[in-house]
């Protein structure tokens, strides 16, 4: 990137002599907005708040806006934070609650007061300055918590899980609000989440840790459609596994329950007789034989969930399961339990699994 706004550079952490960051290299564009999407204890609080200036890292520098802000206090790098707890000052009116930064700061009264006012439009509560923390909701106060973050005008935001508490309706309406919020104003972001679909729907990219590391760093579409480990492909999406056995590494012939795939070109240095998993995302397959799609496998019906719209069914693949969606349609009842059913799918859309 020609010129990142924030620039993370080898950055590690220990507490102790665990290693909880383990070389961490990130550079975020102006106005991108980032999540940091991983299971709990992988480290995405621990490298936020490193960014954010609330932990000092055991190795490596942190840029802001061009300047190297390692040695800085959090108040002198010109961030705002919302956390997963609302942390909203329970004596303090919403107005006084939003206005609390720019106080400190200093900044004249009447001016103050404008700020808020334009704050609190923006998070779509303009009659909710007088109320107190108690007499909101929880959405309501992690939009406060936002405008506050967000009143002195700071160049970077950091959200740590800032909808985790909140009801799933709460966090869907929430979540396009905050991204709209942050691209009318241009704000460089980064949202730290463990909800895969949160951080799918929401981010410019996506930076999936594991255990300390970034194991992936690429936009949603890519992070989904071509994980670059078998931890990626796990954790984002549904994923379907199949065990297989290369029966001749030089066509790409792979054996699957007793039948044969050609997964030529995919097999990456994997010798003949290699075990290794193979993955398909549920759309990718075809209940029965589909035209354009060339490779089959046969298995049993094992259940039928009719969602409606959608049907998902699961096969069995002698001991592999697979699930898969297929559309309703009025003229054609869905496949019974038991029944004998063909799968198929394009080779091109199998992730081979190193
Ligand atoms: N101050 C600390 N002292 C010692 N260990 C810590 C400290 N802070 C965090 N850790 C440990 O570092 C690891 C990573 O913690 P971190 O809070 O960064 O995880 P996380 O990815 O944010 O997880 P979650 O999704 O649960 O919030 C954990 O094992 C945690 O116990
Ligand atoms: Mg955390």
């Amino acid at each position: 990137m020609a010129d990142p706004f924030l620039s993370i550079q080898n950055v590690k952490k220990s507490f102790g002599n665990v290693a909880v960051v383990k070389d961490f290299n990130l550079d975020v564009g102006a106005g991108e907005f980032v999540s940091f999407l991983g299971p709990s204890g992988c480290g995405k609080t621990t490298m936020l708040r490193i960014v954010a200036g609330f932990e000092e890292p055991s190795a490596g520098k942190v840029m802001i806006g061009g300047k190297d802000v390692t040695g800085l206090k959090p108040n002198q790098r010109n961030i705002g934070m919302v956390f997963q707890a609302y942390a909203l000052f329970p004596n303090l009116t919403v107005a006084q609650n939003i206005g609390f930064g720019l106080k400190v700061a200093g900044m004249p009264k009447a001016e103050a007061q404008a700020r808020v006012a334009e704050m609190l439009n923006i998070i779509k509560l303009p009659d909710f300055g007088d109320r107190y923390p108690y007499q909101l909701s929880g959405g309501q106060q992690q939009r406060i918590a936002l405008a506050r973050a967000l009143a002195p005008k700071p160049k970077l935001l950091l959200l740590d899980e800032p909808l985790s508490a909140l009801d799933a309706k709460v966090r869907i309406s929430l979540r396009e609000e905050i991204r709209s919020i942050q691209k009318k104003l241009g704000i460089t972001t980064i949202f730290v989440t463990h909800d895969q679909e949160e951080a799918l729907s929401m981010s410019d990219r996506i930076v999936v840790m594991n255990e300390g590391r970034a194991d992936q760093t690429g936009t949603p579409f890519e992070i989904y459609n071509r994980p670059s480990t078998k931890f990626v492909a796990n954790f984002v999406g549904t994923l379907n596994v199949l065990e297989g056995t290369i029966s001749d590494a030089a066509s790409g012939t792979v054996k699957i329950n007793a039948e044969e795939i050609g997964l030529k070109g995919k097999l990456n240095g994997s010798k003949s007789g290699d075990t290794l998993s193979f993955a398909l995302r549920p759309e990718a397959i075809a209940l029965g034989r589909k035209a354009g799609n060339d490779s089959s496998l046969t298995g049993q019906i094992a259940d039928v969930h009719f969602l409606g719209s959608v049907i998902r069914v699961r096969v069995g693949i002698g001991p592999n399961m697979v699930s898969l969606d297929t559309f309703n349609s009025p003229n054609s009842p869905p496949p019974a339990v038991g029944e004998k059913t063909e799968i198929s799918f394009s080779s091109g859309d199998v992730l081979v699994l190193h």
